[in-house]
This record gives C-alpha cells, sequence and structure tokens, in this order.
C-alpha cells in the first residue's frame, strides 16, 4: 500500500498517515468484514453497482449495517481526484468492518467502520497476457460458506498464492474439500471445452464481479457463460483457461502444475466482452 495521499475514513477525506481506527475494531480483532477491489479508469470507477451489490448482500448477511446513503459515486471521485488519479489505471478498495462491539456472535453495529483507498495500479503488460500465467493447486482443500463473501478473513488466500510463488507460479489454483475445482487466491476461473465457455459451480467460490459481467458481455454475443462442476483433469484437456479478476480483467493461463496448457486465441473476445461492457450505463 502505498503511503501517502488520502483515504475516506468514514465520513472524512483522511491524509493516510492519520487515518487510524481503534485497537477494538473487529475487523482488526476478528476479520469481521468484507472488502472490495475495484478497477477505476481515467477516474471512472468499473461495475461499481455489481461490487456494491456483492458488499451489501454481504453485509445484510452477517447483520454489519450498509450505508445506503453513502454518495458513492461522488466521494469515489473525490478521492481519485484527491490522490491525482483522475488519469489512466488506479487501484480502489472499500472496506466495511462491524467497527467496536464487546461480544462475541454478530453483535449489532451502531457505528460500521468504513474506508476507501485509491492508489495508482499497473496492469500486467501485453508481454504477460501474451505469455500467460502458470498455475499451482494449493494441496489444502476448502469448502466453506463464507467463500461466497469476500470477507476481512483473507488468510487462506494469502497462503495459497504464498504458495503458488513459492513454486514460481503466479496464482494458486484452489480446490473443495471434495476434490472438484474451486477458483484461484484473488481470481475466478474460466475454462473453454467443445467450443463453450465455462465457470466451476463451486460451494465456496466467490461469485466474482468480472465473471458477472464477462457471462453478460457473452449472452449479448450469443455465446454462454455455464457454470459446472469441474474436475482438474477436464482443466487440462481444455481448450483455454484464463483467470479473471476486477483489476487484471482475463489473464491467459499457460501452465498448471508444471504442465503446458494451450494458450486460447479467444482471450482477445473476453478481454472485449468485458471492455464493451464497461462502456454502458452503469447498473445500480
Ligand atoms: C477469492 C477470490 N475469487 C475471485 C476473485 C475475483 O473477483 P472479482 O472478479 O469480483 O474481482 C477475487 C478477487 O480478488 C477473490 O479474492
Amino acid at each position: 500500500m502505498e503511503n501517502s495521499g488520502f483515504v475516506w475514513l468514514n465520513n472524512e477525506l483522511t491524509p493516510l498517515e492519520r487515518a487510524a481506527v481503534s485497537v477494538n475494531d473487529r475487523g482488526f480483532l476478528y476479520g469481521d468484514g468484507f472488502f472490495e477491489t475495484l478497477r477505476a479508469e481515467d477516474g471512472r470507477p468499473q461495475f461499481l453497482g455489481e461490487h456494491l451489490a456483492r458488499l451489501r448482500d454481504s453485509a445484510r448477511a452477517f447483520r454489519i449495517p450498509f450505508p445506503e446513503d453513502f454518495p458513492w459515486s461522488e466521494r469515489l471521485n473525490r478521492l481519485l481526484a484527491a490522490n491525482g488519479l483522475e488519469q489512466g489505471v488506479a487501484r480502489l478498495k472499500i472496506l466495511l468492518s462491524r467497527g467496536t462491539a464487546p461480544a462475541l456472535g454478530l453483535p449489532p453495529a451502531t457505528r460500521p467502520t468504513l474506508v476507501i483507498w485509491a492508489q495508482p495500479y499497473t496492469p500486467p503488460g501485453p508481454e504477460e497476457y501474451a505469455r500467460g500465467w502458470n498455475l499451482a493447486t494449493f494441496p489444502e482443500r476448502r469448502t466453506t460458506f463464507m467463500g461466497k463473501h469476500k470477507s476481512l478473513n483473507y488468510l487462506f488466500y494469502l497462503a495459497a498464492r504464498q504458495y503458488a510463488l513459492d513454486q514460481g507460479a503466479n496464482e494458486a489454483l484452489i480446490l473443495e474439500a471434495d476434490g472438484l475445482v474451486s477458483e484461484g487466491a484473488a481470481t475466478s476461473l474460466v475454462y473453454a471445452q467443445d467450443g463453450g465457455f465455462y465457470t466451476p459451480q463451486a460451494p465456496s467460490a466467490l461469485p466474482g464481479v468480472t465473471l458477472e459481467v464477462l457471462g453478460r458481455g457473452l449472452a449479448r454475443r450469443g455465446l454462454a457463460l455455464t457454470h459446472q462442476p469441474t474436475t482438474l483433469s477436464q482443466i487440462a484437456q481444455a481448450e483455454g483457461f484464463w483467470v479473471t479478476n476486477s483489476l487484471m480483467g482475463v489473464m491467459p493461463v499457460s501452465s498448471l502444475d508444471v504442465r503446458e496448457l494451450p494458450i486460447s486465441p479467444a482471450t482477445g473476445m473476453l478481454q472485449e466482452c468485458l471492455d464493451s461492457e464497461a462502456l454502458l450505463p452503469p447498473r445500480n
């Protein structure tokens, strides 16, 4: 994280070095909160409505009041401007925690904590997209209802990513407890098979905003993104395999556990699906 600039701390635009939350904040104590990471292009947050819907759904499910009246677009625009990020690509991070409340369970939150960061982001270069990413299968399987939420309990995903990095790979592939394919450590998975596009149907995979948008973009082209239970051998035999997230878009995968995979020419079309959806009026 950059150590200069401004963040929103609740309703205050605050210099980063003065932005502090209580040591009793439950986000810090228990990971009791949620976050969203968005991409902004030339000052425009991408797919804000979808990200806020996911954050709102998680907050409701865990009884954290969602700041319904917060003027999101205006605040994000001001934050981007305060950090000199009206041009080019930026990363926005929105964090909502329960705040302080002294009980176990999910006690009522009278003052949830909202923090929003805006930082410069350098996307991977064209060579990296052309080369593709290497994935390594994380040996620790997981199935948990928390997987559907982008919670502050991110340690499993950090450990998975570190495992991949230690193997010389870029990203981890995570399996459900039954061995079926779930998602990446910070990415959703898409693969091509028999000319169609698929994503694993998995009980603990985060409902990715990029996946959702990709599904809409493909539907507009008369194609489908089908959720189906997926084995590792289906991935190994796929005609194309990609990892997706809000910052990177669509990144081809060129190997899984050191086995080479074909780079599919469909990458450009998939990215174009995202780009064209981003140009449509926002859905809030
Ligand atoms: C575990 C996990 N899965 C999938 C994704 C991709 O989600 P999105 O497309 O909403 O960025 C992320 C994003 O960071 C993630 O953390």
